[in-house]
């Protein structure tokens, strides 16, 4: 199956509107050759600019998270709405770091996988194990439960704006990467979630990328496997060289 490559930064709570300008105008003519499609999440404060900056290149800009409501009263969020005005693609939805930090659950980031889908945006669904339940041998029921949980109700046709981030919460920012056997491994369970749920189809359709550390001395072995359709990058994402090593690696 050919599966076009998604290689994500998501900046977390880093760059003005100054610095994500400055460096989506260092990385188009570093990357604008290869056939993959770059993802860059960036803050909500520089998705307008960043869109502008990155227009008739291969680069989407995106947002990092979003409120599973249209409208209304709740101060500090954001809508589906407000950020496809502004110009994002895709959301990144269930960072282990929105689940762990800011409590966020299955139920409620279900609900904003239906909600960006019902605006047009692509979301990035993470899920992942602990250190914990890796320890204790229970990884794939936990992808299992998470998959199953953040994807009810999405329809057959809605998969296509649908991503698959596989991040082990414990190699996220800490330096350890999965083997590849261990995200090929993880990447498989993923596929056959989406197989019993969506079908042969969907199931060899979706991509699904790693994230957890990656650097760009980890790309060409992860790309390797069958199942690794491209990396979601946090660290290695903010520094312009290091991020175009990634994408051409
Ligand atoms: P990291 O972050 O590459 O710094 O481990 C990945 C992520 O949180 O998406």
């Amino acid at each position: 199956m050919n599966r076009t490559p998604v290689i994500a930064a998501n900046w977390k709570m880093n760059k003005t509107i100054k610095e994500s300008r400055e460096f989506l105008a260092q990385l188009v003519p570093l990357v604008n050759d290869i056939n993959a499609e770059i993802f860059v999440a960036v803050p909500f404060t520089a998705i307008y600019s960043s869109a502008k900056e990155a227009s008739d290149t291969n680069i989407v800009i995106g947002a990092q998270n979003m409120n599973d409501h249209e409208k209304g009263a709740f101060t500090g969020e954001i809508s589906g709405e407000m950020l496809k005005e502004a110009g994002a693609q895709f959301v990144i939805l269930g960072h282990s770091e929105r689940r762990e930090i800011f409590h966020e659950s299955n139920s409620f980031i279900n609900k904003k996988v239906k909600k960006a889908l019902e605006y047009g945006l692509q979301a990035v669904l993470c899920v992942g194990e602990s250190a914990k339940e890796r320890e204790d041998g229970v990884e794939a029921k936990v992808i299992k439960d998470q998959l199953t949980a953040c994807l009810d109700g999405v329809e057959l046709e809605q998969m296509n704006d649908v991503i698959i981030a596989y991040e082990p919460v414990w190699a996220i920012g800490t330096g350890k990467t999965a083997t590849p056997e261990m995200a090929e491994d993880a990447h498989k369970i993923c596929r056959d979630v989406i197989n019993q749920k969506f079908g042969k189809k969907v199931a060899e359709a979706v991509r699904i990328i790693y994230g957890g550390s990656v650097k760009p001395e980890s790309m060409a072995t992860l790309m390797k496997q069958e199942d690794i359709d491209g990396v979601l990058v946090g660290g290695a994402s903010l520094e312009v060289t290091s991020f175009a090593k990634i994408c051409r690696w």
